[in-house]
């Protein structure tokens, strides 16, 4: 069966099927080759992509801008638009579908992603809202297949923290589809949304694999091939790091943790940024109120041997590239 996805949106992973998923890692790992061998590309040639950012970004934003350019596209980076303000988003998707040929949003509601796709006529790419942040995942799983060499239904990956934020319920979603195993692992009251649960449980069963949601570290790590955390404190909730601190100081992912899985290859992964010691403003601002040197992961796990979070970080732009030039390329 060909796959296209030209003219598509990647608003959430739910609106992918299993191949389309596969099809989109397959395209990546050809771009990562081209661009390694440092054959320009022009996929985007004439294209021109417009990024629209609510919150603040590095990878994101960076990979869009990396991709589009080693494709022959142009971005506009546009952070203060008046969409919202002095004009309707409605309005605002309508004029920015007059001039490009694609959008990239990250902002706070998952609404607002999907109205530009509805009212912009053009692909309109999730860079990360409250619920999702599928571009991630597309990075998660590349490096998971860069790294663990073992038939889907036999990989287990499991996320430990903030397991109803948009990363962990990109996993739950993108593993369920892949086949993969996958286990979230917090306290009860940050797991993940039960209606999201019980349909992805029905879809990773379709696919061979299993979905755990467990408090209990010991069981929920256990014979992981990946441990994966985010930060305790998405944005937009930064007045949250006590409550979090408390909830989630035993779910630090540390060198114990690590041996739990009773899986020396265990690998770690993070979609960054992370805070993993004093080297930020944020990070010492918690240390001086709370005494913790590193949160969500220690700082040992993070530079160790097991961690992958560079070339996950670098995932980004190749699995971004396969997302534009797969669905506004030539
Ligand atoms: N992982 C990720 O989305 O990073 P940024 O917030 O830096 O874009
Ligand atoms: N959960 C984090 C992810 C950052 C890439 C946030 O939303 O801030």
């Amino acid at each position: 069966m060909s796959i296209s996805l030209k003219g598509r949106s990647l608003l959430t992973l739910k609106d992918y099927t299993r191949e389309e998923i596969e099809y989109l890692l397959d395209l990546a790992f050809k771009l990562k080759g081209k661009k390694k061998k440092k054959v320009k590309g022009n996929l985007l040639d004439g294209k021109n992509i417009v990024l629209l950012f609510e919150k603040t970004s590095t990878r994101t934003r960076c990979a869009f801008e990396v991709a589009a350019h080693d494709e022959g596209g142009n971005v506009t980076f546009l952070t203060n638009s008046q969409m919202g303000k002095k004009e309707s988003l409605e309005d605002t998707a309508k004029v920015l579908g007059r001039f490009y040929d694609g959008i990239e949003f990250r902002g706070f509601k998952q609404e607002t992603v999907e109205d530009l796709a509805k009212y912009s006529g053009i692909p309109v790419w999730n860079g990360l809202t409250d619920l999702y942040h599928p571009t991630q995942f597309l990075a998660d799983a590349m490096t998971l297949f860069e790294n663990v060499k073992k038939d889907n239904n036999d990989i287990k990956l499991t996320y430990v923290g903030d397991a109803r934020n948009n990363v962990s319920n990109s996993l739950l979603i993108g593993c369920a589809k892949l086949g993969i195993n996958f286990a979230a692992v917090s306290p009860k009251s940050l797991s993940p949304n039960e209606d999201l649960v019980k349909e992805m449980t029905k879809e990773a069963k379709k696919n061979g694999s299993s979905v755990l949601i467990t408090d209990d570290i010991d069981r929920g790590v256990k014979d992981s091939d990946a441990i994966y955390t985010d930060i305790w404190v998405s944005m937009g909730e930064e007045d949250k790091f006590e409550e979090r601190i408390n909830l989630l100081k035993s779910y630090q992912v540390n060198k114990e943790m690590l041996e739990k899985t009773g899986n020396e290859n265990v690998i770690f992964l993070h979609c960054l940024p992370s805070f993993h010691d004093l080297n930020t403003s944020i990070g010492l601002d918690i240390y001086n109120k709370y005494g913790l040197r590193e949160m969500e992961v220690t700082d040992e796990v993070f530079r160790s041997n097991h961690s992958k979070v560079f070339d996950e970080a670098e995932n980004r732009m190749h699995t971004i590239k396969a997302i534009m030039c797969a669905t506004i390329g030539e």
